[in-house]
């Protein structure tokens, strides 16, 4: 297949290329290189620019013939969304329709999408299935979810067919070192764990120690990013012969208190990691499990890395050396 990656400059998007190119695909990335990293760029042809530039996209298109493409380009800080809600709006779903709307006008029907556990809210249950109710506590969830509506209803109208996955916490980084997680500002716990570690940020602060949970820390569901990008394949594959909007829930099932998180970290890399107790950080659900078996079901999923130590062990690698 010949696939579009938007956003595979990105932590996810440059993993994805890297597996496609290495199961044969050809691979076209398309990015603004506002966060993403010209060095992940090493799998497929590059072209510079952005989901608002109309003409930039319909050259595109009219230069590459795509069987498939994949969107991860999008905003992804929660925090900052709230302060800037615009922004998000804008890139999130003004951008993917954009995108929408050139893929219709070239006739490329296929589209997997990177879509999140926020959209979720507050989980009135746990694990959280396809059939949870959407409350998004943030302008990123919201994003995403009306992102989620226009694929839906584009699709209903025999536009095109589209897959959303809703990743829960994506960690851990390319088995070969090659990439990894680098976000700048970093945000997210396990990369600035090891940051910590490696005396390049203050001590981490954890957000909150009395949230109703084992020992009061916030749970989350890690999930290895090349399982992710697996679940993209399968995702490809599974549009063939399932037209219209389909969504799974991306997560291992398990979940671990950022606590345990820690105490994984440093027993895994060997080293004690700074960290200072905090107060909560606003927009956090207390748990976010992830019920992954419709993925199982209809995707044939399997994850190959679940456990949380080699998330980590991966992380490590490639933080200790990163290439970017
Ligand atoms: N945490 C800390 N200290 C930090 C950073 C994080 O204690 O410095 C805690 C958070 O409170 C949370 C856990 O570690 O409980 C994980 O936090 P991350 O920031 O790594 O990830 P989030 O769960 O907040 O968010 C991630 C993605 C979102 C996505 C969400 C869905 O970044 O885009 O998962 O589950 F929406």
């Amino acid at each position: 297949m010949r696939v579009l990656v938007v956003g595979g400059a990105g932590y996810i998007g440059s993993h994805m290329c890297k597996l496609l190119a290495g199961r044969g695909h050809e691979v076209v990335v398309f990015d603004n290189l506002v966060t993403g990293h010209r060095e992940a760029l090493r799998w497929g042809r590059f072209v510079e620019g952005s989901l608002h530039d109309a003409a930039a996209l319909d050259a595109l298109f009219t230069q590459h013939r795509f069987d498939a493409v994949i969107q991860f380009a999008a905003s992804i800080a929660v925090g900052e969304s709230v302060r800037e809600p615009l922004d998000y709006y804008r890139n999130n779903v003004g951008g993917t329709l954009e995108l929408l709307t050139t893929m219709k006008r070239h006739g490329v029907r296929r589209l997997v999408f990177s879509s999140t556990a926020a959209i979720f809210g507050t989980p009135q249950y746990s694990p959280i299935d396809e059939n949870h109710p959407h409350a998004p506590l943030s302008p990123y969830g919201h994003s995403k979810l009306m992102a989620e509506q226009v694929l839906r209803d584009a699709a209903a109208a025999g536009h095109l067919d589209a897959v959303a996955l809703r990743y829960f916490n994506a960690a851990g980084a390319d088995p070969e070192g090659e990439l990894g997680e680098a976000h700048d500002p970093e945000t997210h716990l396990i990369p600035l764990l090891l940051k910590a570690a490696l005396g390049q940020v203050p001590p981490v602060t954890v957000f909150g120690s009395d949230y109703d949970t084992e020992d009061g820390t916030c749970v989350r569901d890690y999930i290895h990013i090349c399982d992710l990008c697996e679940a993209h394949l399968l995702a490809l594959s599974y549009l063939q012969d399932n037209p219209g909007f389909s969504a799974f829930n991306l997560g291992n099932g398990k979940g671990y208190s950022v606590k345990q998180v820690l105490a994984v970290v440093a027993q895994t890399i060997g080293r004690a990691v700074p960290t200072v107790m905090g107060p909560r950080r606003a927009g956090d659900p207390a748990r976010l499990i992830a019920s992954s078996e419709l993925a199982r079901s209809k995707l044939g999923w399997q994850p190959k890395m679940p456990e949380l130590e080699t998330i980590i062990r991966t992380a490590w690698r490639w933080h200790q050396a990163p290439g970017f």
